[in-house]
């Protein structure tokens, strides 16, 4: 089998009602442009999924990653759900799309995206998760415990073929440079970055003596393309699992802890990322909690076998409770700290305006 690549493409260009939903008629626009791709030959197969106000087009194909005509064909795609959306009047429509017009690729124009081109293997269990009001540094987390933790992942203990490790790449989403950590030997060095999720985000995970992917996450920030807060960037990630890979029961159950994550409100509050069925992922109490959604494919020759709705599962339960939990005693916080979010990050939200307002009543003491 020839090299194929899976493109995670995601955007929300509007919400149903306010940020909580998709409105059927975007769910339908979306699907005819994606049945066309597949019969015009672009594509091999594909799956429309969604979180919350986010779409994602989830495909496969041939012409490897950040390929001009795949990300055309999303920019195009969303640009017509838009169009949809401003007939139903839906809230915020267009939001992701920062730019008049497509360029070369989908990079700094809003949309998400996550990629990788592999050698598919003769079974290839891959998990998509998508999650809504967080940010792409809330997967650091769990995929640190799924490559890294034994503790989480017995095959790191019991199966000879990963007790090796595994390569992390790193993004400095600030300082705009990556860096390469090694697993187990740079634990300690890698956890004092991806313990800071706003500006460290894990990109991608390698195998040892491999350059192709096994996991790769979507790490754009809006903020910091458009200079000003357009709402949180509502992350995705790919993870392929088995075979000297974490089991698919390893690749989840990271979930079964909701760490807290940035993004609820306004983007502006910490909140417990909660993983759902894709029944429940309609972000609704405080415009939220965050919440994770779990697309479990097996991939054969380029089509996409599922999606099976992973977190639809009984044994999400304790997580889901312990979320609500968690979410009733960060909402008793109300403006403070820490449910809200630190200053330093608040300045990429509408308080700068606020604070302007004041800074000539401030007297030196
Ligand atoms: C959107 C989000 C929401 C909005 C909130 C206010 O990703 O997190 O919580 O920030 O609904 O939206 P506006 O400012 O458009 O009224
Ligand atoms: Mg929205
Ligand atoms: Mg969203």
């Amino acid at each position: 089998m020839a090299e194929i690549t899976l493109s995670i493409i995601k955007a929300d260009v509007g919400g149903f009602v306010g940020h909580s939903d998709v409105h059927p008629a975007l769910r339908d626009k979306c699907s005819d442009c994606l049945d066309k791709a597949k019969k015009d030959g672009l594509l091999i197969d594909f799956c429309r999924a969604e979180v919350g106000d986010d779409i994602a087009l989830i495909m496969t194909h041939k012409k490897g990653i950040e390929n001009e005509e795949i990300h055309r064909f999303a920019w195009d795609t969303f640009t017509k759900m838009t169009d949809v959306a401003k007939e139903y009047g839906q809230y915020g429509a267009g939001q992701d799309l920062l730019v008049d017009a497509f360029s070369g690729n989908l990079k700094g124009m809003g949309p998400g995206f996550a990629e990788m081109t592999i050698e598919e293997r003769p079974s290839e269990p891959i998990i998509i998760f998508l999650a809504d009001k967080t940010e792409p540094g809330a997967w650091n987390f769990p995929l640190y415990k799924m490559f890294a933790d034994p503790f989480n992942t017995i095959g790191l203990v019991i199966d000879p073929s990963m007790h090796d490790g595994f390569r992390y790449e790193v993004l400095d989403l600030i300082g705009e440079r990556k860096i390469i950590f090694s697993m187990p030997e740079e634990m300690y060095d890698m956890l004092v970055f991806i313990g800071s999720p706003s500006r460290y985000v894990i990109s991608h995970i390698f195998r040892k003596n491999s350059d192709e992917p096994v996991a790769v996450t979507s790490t754009q920030r809006l903020f910091l393309m458009a200079g000003r807060y357009v709402g949180k960037d509502d992350p995705v990630m790919a993870v392929r699992s088995q075979s000297g890979l974490p089991a698919v029961g390893e690749v989840l159950e990271p979930f079964s802890f909701p760490h807290a994550v940035a993004g609820w409100m306004r983007g502006s509050h910490h909140g417990p990322l909660m993983p759902v069925g894709t029944e429940d992922d309609t972000p609704t109490r405080f415009d939220g909690p965050p919440r994770v959604v779990a697309l479990g494919f097996q991939l054969k020759e380029g089509n996409l076998i599922g999606p099976r709705d992973m977190f639809a599962d009984k044994s999400y339960d304790n997580a889901r409770q312990m979320a609500l939990d968690a979410a009733d005693y960060l909402r008793r916080h109300g403006p403070f700290e820490p449910h809200r979010l630190p200053l330093d990050e608040m300045e990429y939200t509408t308080m700068p305006s606020v604070m302007k307002k004041l800074k000539d009543r401030f007297k030196p003491v």
